[in-house]
């Protein structure tokens, strides 16, 4: 399939031409598979029926993580990460409100980009999923028994935390690379004394293996270019990470021009098993930082911040053979290896060709000192020397790589809006499939571990135009899932996407679904404010602050009425679900409350904070529909003037 980049473009522009006449049956001659008889049936699952794989969407812009299953395209749930979530009251509870503290203060919000699934020996092994905050740079940990977050360390020293959250074969270290390079310590000086001031911190963040809690190894302070993308080598070439650069010319402005005029960026090559040894003999510099860390603790239902002080930095150029510039052209994205981790590949997005590096070769250069330059101190190695070899021509605007395991290389192609499949050895295009439209990443199930599941691959697209029924100026994005069992990829289903993909991370549905948690045990419930028995409810004053101790079952509150809270007052409700069935949350909602509802899952307690404002006899009710009595699951609470006198009295059915 040689076809010219002009003829390319050429079809990219009638592409264009096309969907800006909002034509959807033209675009559809392009899915022949989608026509054909056989690809409903591929997608049906059956009604109660399970569908063979979860994908876990990152949010975006949402700050939330989705999971969808796959081949339905059905979504099963949001998981709230680093945005407040009415919902559930995740970060609204009294609870939860501390997963979101950083240095910056409470930061209910971020930018969601990349879902990378622990490993084991390069296999997804299903207990945790990692996501990156891009915006005020954060790493969560969402447990994937209960589907939570479980943790999230602030990453100081970095900006734009985009080459994140990517986790070695082991799950040794989940790697945050900085997108933004900034002054390092933070200071005031000059923008534009940029060049050779501002450095770019490459994390390394250790996770313990019993519990998974995250603590920073070490952050390598790397020359000030923006890192874009990681990926951990694996097999031989494990122990290695591999980042992609762009603006290695370090413009600070009008980057669209100033960062496009280096014929080759770089692949940071970095062989963190000889950093941490350094580091492990004492190497290193301990600077003084501030970030948050948070862990969310299962057994008392709390989260907790600790502010943390000091980070270890390590200077590239002390640690000689442990970091190596890769030459690559151009601009390049996404940094992908493949499962035996022998090739290393390079998305140049403003290149033509796709850049494919050999480890092997790699290593040679390095073993033989074949340097071409240096930048900041480190080795810069000949692009003739480590190249594989390059894929001509397979589309316009390569950004991301994935791998099914059979040999196979699937990339994705923004202006030419398509997905490429090649063969890594040959380096031959094998199929091109049309995308609808101007696709981001893809995503196979394990297509960044040693074991891809190669059935499916799902395009994650930027621009859903006339796929949808319109919604008005916004649609969702829209995710396409190709069946890559054949030689040939056949298009099966579209399917709309909450807030906008930026990767996904699939693994098979019999992983996950026999562990995934059903209830939490009350006799387990060390919250310090629970109700165990509903004997124990009673509400408790101390100066203003109040403390209701209540539990609720279907279909009522213990106590369900208050008196003497008064105007003023600081209330505190904390709530026991004494459920011990698998779905029977209740909810609760408090009239005039300024944060949100709680949802509180079967032996769980949480806490809604509440200000009583106005005189009067309030209600509070039950919003999750659990019994044919829900609409009876209420209760009022009576509030009185600041100086009254009526004591403190609760009540369930007197
Ligand atoms: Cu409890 Cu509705």
């Amino acid at each position: 399939m040689k076809k010219s980049i002009n003829s390319l473009l050429m079809l990219a522009l009638v592409a264009g031409i096309f969907t800006s006449c909002n034509n959807g049956k033209t675009n559809k001659n392009g899915d022949r598979g989608a026509l054909a008889s056989s690809a409903a049936e591929k997608v049906y699952v059956a009604p109660g029926e399970h569908d063979e794989f979860y994908a876990f969407f990152s949010g975006g812009y949402s700050g939330n993580l989705t999971v969808y299953g796959l081949p339905s395209g059905r979504m099963f749930k949001e998981i709230p990460v680093f945005s407040q979530f009415p919902t559930n009251g995740y970060g609204y509870s009294e609870e939860t409100i501390p997963m979101l503290n950083t240095s910056h203060g409470f930061v209910p919000w971020d930018d969601l980009h990349h879902p990378d699934i622990s490993q084991t020996n390069g296999k997804l092994d299903g207990r945790w999923i990692f996501v990156n905050g891009n915006n005020t740079p954060r790493i969560a940990r969402v447990d994937l028994e209960t589907f939570e977050t479980e943790e999230i360390i602030e990453v100081p020293n970095s900006a734009g935390n985009h080459s994140s959250s990517f986790i070695t074969e082991n799950t040794e270290y989940v790697v945050a690379g900085t997108r933004f390079s900034v002054p390092v310590p933070q200071q005031d000086i000059p923008i534009n004394e940029y060049k050779g001031k501002f450095k770019g911190a490459l994390s390394f963040i250790s996770v313990e293996q019993e519990t998974g809690r995250m603590d920073i190894k070490f952050q390598l302070m790397m020359p000030g270019f923006d890192y874009d993308l990681s990926h951990p080598g694996r097999g031989k070439s494990h122990g290695w990470f591999f980042f992609t650069t762009y603006n290695t010319e370090e413009a600070n402005t009008l980057l669209e021009v100033n960062a496009s005029q280096n014929d080759k960026d770089f692949i940071a090559a970095v062989n963190w098993k000889k950093i941490e040894e350094y580091v492990n003999n004492g190497g290193g510099t301990k600077m003084p930082a501030n970030y948050a860390h948070n862990v969310y603790d299962h057994g008392t239902h709390n989260a907790t911040t600790t502010m943390k002080k000091e980070v270890l930095t390590v200077d590239p150029t002390k640690v000689p053979g442990a970091v190596f510039f890769l030459p690559t052209p151009k601009s390049p994205h996404g940094c992908d290896v493949d499962p035996t981790g022998s090739y290393i590949i390079g998305n140049g997005k403003l290149s033509a060709d796709l850049t494919v590096h050999s480890f092997d070769k790699m290593i040679d250069a390095i073993e033989n000192e074949k340097f071409d330059g240096e930048a900041y101190g480190i080795p810069i190695l000949s692009f003739e020397d480590i190249l594989a070899g390059t894929v001509k021509q397979a589309g316009l605007g390569p950004l991301h790589t994935e791998f099914d395991g059979k040999g196979n290389a699937y990339t994705t192609f923004f202006i030419s809006s398509e997905l490429v499949k090649w063969n890594i050895e040959t380096r031959e295009v094998i199929d091109r499939q049309p995308n609808y439209y101007s696709v981001g990443h893809v995503m196979i199930p394990g297509g960044n571990s040693a074991e891809p599941f190669g059935k499916y691959a799902v395009s994650m697209n930027k621009i859903t135009k006339d796929r949808y029924l319109p919604t008005g100026p916004e649609l969702e994005h829209s995710a396409q899932l190709f069946d890559i069992s054949g030689e040939k990829m056949e298009l099966l289903l579209d399917f709309p996407t909450h807030g906008e993909p930026h990767y996904a991370a699939g693994i098979p549905a019999d992983i996950l679904a026999p562990k995934s948690k059903k209830i939490f045990k009350l006799e387990e419930n060390e919250h310090k404010y629970a109700t165990l028995t509903s004997e124990d409810a009673r509400v408790e004053r101390d100066g203003k602050e109040v403390h209701i101790y209540m539990s609720m079952i279907r279909s009522h509150f213990t106590p369900d009425n208050i008196e003497g809270i008064k105007v003023g007052d600081k209330v505190y409700f904390h709530i026991t679900n004494h459920e011990q069935d698998f779905d029977v949350p209740h909810g609760f909602a408090m009239i005039g409350a300024n944060n949100a509802e709680l949802l509180i899952m079967p032996g769980q307690t949480k806490t809604l904070y509440w200000e009583p404002k106005q005189v009067g006899v309030w209600p509070f009710y039950c919003t999750d529909f659990c019994s044919a009595l829900h609409q009876e699951m209420q209760g009022y609470i009576r509030v009185s003037p600041e100086n009254s006198d009526i004591e403190l009295s609760w009540s369930l059915g007197e």
